[in-house]
């Protein structure tokens, strides 16, 4: 599917009744579609797939400046006042949701 310049590619991880869609993981895919490295990518989703597919594009060449993730799912209040959502000394609803991952790599391992 594209929109106004952007690719969306869909996938789900196993076969469903109704889906006619890519049937795979994510990061198997995104390696599969072999994107060009002089893109930028956007990744959400669950941590444990953001992690492989980051690996998955490093693999394909790119670097983490050119990819932007969401840490959404670390928030609560959403307004600053709970503190559950702090990696290090950032707030996500307030200085993110979404990190480049170099960005993420100069704070503390905890996301
Ligand atoms: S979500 Fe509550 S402080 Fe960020």
């Amino acid at each position: 599917m594209t929109t106004e310049g952007v690719n969306v590619h869909l996938t789900i991880d196993r076969e469903q009744e109704g889906w006619d869609g890519h049937v795979g993981f994510v990061p198997n895919y995104v390696k599969e579609l072999n994107p060009d490295v002089g893109k930028t990518v956007l990744v959400c989703g669950p941590p444990i797939m953001i992690k492989f597919t980051l690996a998955g594009l490093k693999e394909l060449g790119f670097t983490e400046e050119q990819v932007y993730t969401t840490m959404e799912l670390r928030m609560k209040c959403g307004v600053g006042k709970c503190g559950r959502c702090n990696i290090g000394s950032k707030y996500v609803c307030k200085d993110g949701p979404v990190f480049r991952f170099d960005q993420l790599d100069e704070l503390p391992n905890e996301y």
